[in-house]
């Protein structure tokens, strides 16, 4: 039995495996977040012929099912299939966007006066020829060279002798050696055979409670060479910590949680060898970012504390792993670095973050936010930084949301309303591609511009009359900002409610913690966004939304994911690595759940842009016109 794809490949297949596990079997990942329970229905392919059965199908709607579309999860082959995979459900590296950010993270890293040191390095080593008048043994032999090249001080782990007397023979007595820098002594890493200098890769990963993201780095010039990403398939288990946290605590659960996230990884590595040619010998280091929860996840630590009072996680400083020890298939030998983390709720990608901003240099005070599944914020300047959690929910990522998706190509990134005919005009990413979904900065200019538009009223209500764009749909009402011959892209008012809950809980945090700190939103001098949204976030429309205070426009950043832009950083500069350890001693955690103001703050928040407009005197006057 086999199925034939349209691009001409064909893979074998049998009647007890889903569609999606054969391809999987092929290294053909398909986009995946529930880890293939046919929840998600990211997984969508088309049936163009052969029979099949599906066990389900409550992820798609009538018209796609007439249209041939199937869950490769849920699909099992009865027989020969020919199938096409849509590009949106098709998981690939995006090389031709690591272009263009390259190029900004370059920037970031000269203007942070950062210098190429990665957490490795190699060395070279010419070692003499035994003989009779010179017969130290191999281990004594390397020492020697290693003395005579001021490099006395490096320990050669245990595990290397196995294998040392064949490695230096193989190639005439040279070898490369990977080290680690250590305060008191560095290590060797690895140790080939042969001059292996180059090529020398790094992976930085932020691994997101909804989201990850994998960067791969040429340690020798600095540029970005690709960029993967993928939903967290952790998803399975819950869309927050919390419910991952509970399910760590269930038998096996924690188990579970760790090899679905190493999984994902090993996928983006596996795709990297593929598409880039990667040796897995030439990646020298691997650098994690995650909040405090998803690091113990990846690391394997029972997290269940961290949901308790008084909130305590097993560590904040995670000592140096190694890629073997934690399943990650790699050249085992490969060391992981894991960002130091705060506390509980404020984890190592907020430190990464800060990192990146730069806030942690400033001499003004300023106000971080970074807009995940959680929302974090980070107070302060050069002296001091306090930080603190909201919970905001997956929307903003394109989970719990029809036709959400992450800002990745054919995403809507932008939409500008006609107010005199109401049509949308949209804002791809991606070249001339035609839309698949609707990201996170989409549904901030979406909503803000139905509600200037008067689509959709303060409470976030469709009003049904005003376009044949507001239909009725399976869901309720739905507001269609793209249609053509295949599909058509909707907003909902599920969905809708969904983003004003995200936004209420964002803007509530931002609030609550200046409040307890005894400063107001006019004392901030900058206001730097993090987030998953692309190249592209329109403040404005934020504002409107009633996401970030209605302060003056020039105050605001858009930085993008800076977990990732901060695991960079460090995965290139010793001194990066400094400051982020110094970031996360520094940094004060302030409970805001033990805040009764901040569910008043919330519940005022759940207005366009809140229910108290002389907090919004800008869109009170953009309003009136
Ligand atoms: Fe198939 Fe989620 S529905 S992977």
């Amino acid at each position: 039995m086999k199925i034939s794809l349209s691009s001409g490949k064909s893979i074998s297949a049998s009647p007890s495996a889903s569609v999606f596990d054969s391809l999987k079997k092929e290294d053909i990942f398909l986009t995946s977040s529930c880890g293939g329970k046919g929840t998600c229905g990211k997984c969508r392919i088309i049936i163009k012929s052969g029979s099949f059965n599906t066990r389900s199908k409550t992820k798609l709607s009538k018209d796609e099912i007439k249209k041939g579309y199937s869950l490769a999860c849920q699909t099992f082959p009865e027989g020969d299939l020919l199938i096409e995979i849509p590009k949106e459900s098709m998981l690939t590296v995006e090389g031709k966007i690591a272009t263009g950010r390259s190029k900004d993270l370059q920037l970031l890293f000269r203007s942070a006066g950062a210098e190429i040191e990665p957490l490795t390095e190699r060395v070279l080593i010419q070692l003499p020829p035994p003989s009779l008048n010179d017969n130290i043994s191999d281990l004594e032999r390397l020492k020697r060279e290693l003395f005579s090249k001021g490099l006395g001080c490096l320990r050669v782990p245990f595990r290397f002798l196995t294998d040392l007397a064949k490695t230096v023979r193989k190639n005439n007595w040279e070898i490369t050696l990977c080290t680690i820098h250590s305060e008191e002594c560095n290590e060797i890493t690895n140790i080939f055979p042969g001059n292996r200098k180059t090529p020398r890769y790094g992976i930085a990963i932020d691994i997101g409670t909804t989201t990850l993201v994998v960067y791969l780095i040429d340690l020798i010039t600095g540029n970005l060479v690709d960029i993967a990403s993928t939903y967290n398939s952790q998803i399975q288990f819950g869309d927050d910590v919390i419910t991952r946290i509970v399910h760590a605590t269930e038998r096996g659960g924690l188990k579970d949680l760790n090899k679905t996230v190493i999984a994902d990884i090993n996928i983006f590595l596996s795709l990297f060898r593929k598409t880039r040619k990667i040796n897995p010998d030439s990646i020298d280091q691997i650098v994690i970012a995650g909040n405090t929860t998803m690091t113990h996840l990846f690391l394997g630590l029972d997290p269940s504390a961290i949901r308790e009072e008084p909130y305590i996680p097993t560590a904040n400083n995670f000592p140096l792993g190694f890629a073997g020890e934690l399943g990650i298939k790699t050249n085992p030998n490969t060391p992981i670095y894991v960002f130091p983390c705060v506390a509980s709720y404020v984890g190592g990608d907020i430190v990464s973050g800060v990192l990146a901003a730069g806030l942690h240099k400033k001499k003004e005070l300023s106000l971080f936010m970074d807009i995940g599944t959680n929302g974090e914020i980070v107070l302060g300047n050069s002296e001091w930084l306090v930080a603190a959690a909201c919970s905001a929910g997956p929307c903003f990522e394109g989970s719990g949301i029809k036709h959400g998706m992450r800002a990745t190509e054919g995403a809507i990134e932008g939409i500008r309303i006609n107010r005199d005919t109401l049509d949308p005009e949209i804002k791809v990413i991606g070249n001339g591609i035609q839309p698949t979904g609707i990201c996170g900065s989409g549904m901030i200019d979406a909503v803000a511009e139905m509600f200037l538009s008067e689509i959709l009223n303060q409470k976030g209500k469709l009003q049904k009359d005003i376009s044949s764009r507001v239909r009725q749909g399976e869901n309720g009402l739905e507001f269609v900002v793209y249609s053509d011959k295949v599909k058509d892209i909707v907003l909902t008012e599920p969905d809708i409610e969904n983003i004003i809950r995200a936004k209420a809980a964002i803007y509530a945090g931002f609030s609550i913690l200046l409040k307890e700190v005894g400063y107001t939103f006019e004392d901030v001098h900058r206001v730097y966004i993090a987030g998953g949204f692309g190249k592209f976030l329109d403040i404005e429309k934020a504002i409107i939304l009633g996401m970030l205070p209605d302060l003056p426009r020039e105050k605001f950043e858009y930085m993008g994911n800076t977990s990732i832009a901060g695991a960079y950083l460090c995965s290139l500069s010793r001194r990066m690595r400094q400051e982020a350890e110094e970031i996360a001693k520094k940094m004060t955690y302030l409970e805001l759940s033990v805040s009764r103001s901040f569910m008043d703050e919330y519940v005022s928040g759940l207005f366009i842009p809140h229910t108290n407009m002389s907090f919004f005197p800008n869109v009170r006057k953009l309003m009136k016109k």
